[in-house]
């Protein structure tokens, strides 16, 4: 995918501020989420991309379940759809748990953007299989922590579009009130669309109201979602 691709679908006026640096820290203050473009080098992304094949097969072919391996199943069929594999860290899959570890590459761009020490605090893989993946429906991850205080880095494994089902934003909303619902917040938007290319790291606040919609494509959409927090914060 190349740059160009990953415009958003709207654009939001330039904020008239100078003091933090043009690499979507910015972003992240005013609109709740940025883009941190191509931070996983291809070698690490193939090692992740072989890693996660292996997870997902233990489930669509070899049968495994687990509480950790999240699935539903679509009416009317008896197939059980994975969409996600949650305490990655502990799936035995030592590329992923290193993306966890606290010495993991992660950390300064987490710490970086909260301005603070950090420490992750839950790891996950979101996976999106083709054709049969479901959308996930507007929420917000947290309202129980201020604005720019916990977030969210997605390390892309594939390219992501709307085909796929990108991840989508109402852009501001982690401002908001904790008592406001993710849906209100949607109906208000405007949402942004947020296409990303393999080896991207998205960030976003974890108050934002977020979604993404199914996989109508044959193209599988995985990313790997670690939460961080302030290292002196005992998350509520
Ligand atoms: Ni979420």
């Amino acid at each position: 995918m190349t740059r160009h691709a990953r415009r958003q679908t709207e654009t939001a006026e330039a904020p008239l501020q100078t003091h933090l640096p043009d690499d979507g820290l910015q972003g992240f203050r005013t609109d709740g989420y940025a883009v941190l473009p191509q931070r996983i080098a291809e070698g690490a992304l193939e090692a992740l991309r072989a890693e996660a094949d292996g997870l997902i097969r233990r489930f669509t072919q070899d049968g495994f379940r687990s509480d950790d391996y999240w699935h539903f199943t679509p009416a009317g069929t008896h197939a059980p759809v994975l969409y996600r594999i949650h305490n990655l860290e502990s799936q035995g899959s030592p590329t992923a748990a290193r993306l966890y570890a606290d010495e993991g590459p992660l950390h300064p761009m987490a710490a970086s953007i909260l301005g603070v020490p950090v420490r992750a605090t839950a790891c996950a893989m979101i996976v999106k299989l083709p054709g049969v993946a479901a959308p996930v429906p507007w929420h917000r991850d947290r309202t129980n922590v201020p604005p720019h205080t916990v977030c969210n880095l997605s390390v892309f494994l594939d390219d992501s579009d709307g085909g796929n089902g990108c991840l989508e934003f109402v852009p501001g909303s982690h401002l908001t009130s904790g008592a406001e619902e993710a849906e209100a917040l949607q109906a208000q938007g405007p949402v942004r669309a947020l296409p990303l290319a393999a080896g991207d790291v998205a960030v976003h606040d974890v108050r934002i109201a977020h979604a993404s919609r199914r996989n109508t494509s044959p193209r599988i959409r995985r990313s790997i979602v670690i939460e961080f927090a302030p290292a002196e914060l005992e998350l509520p």
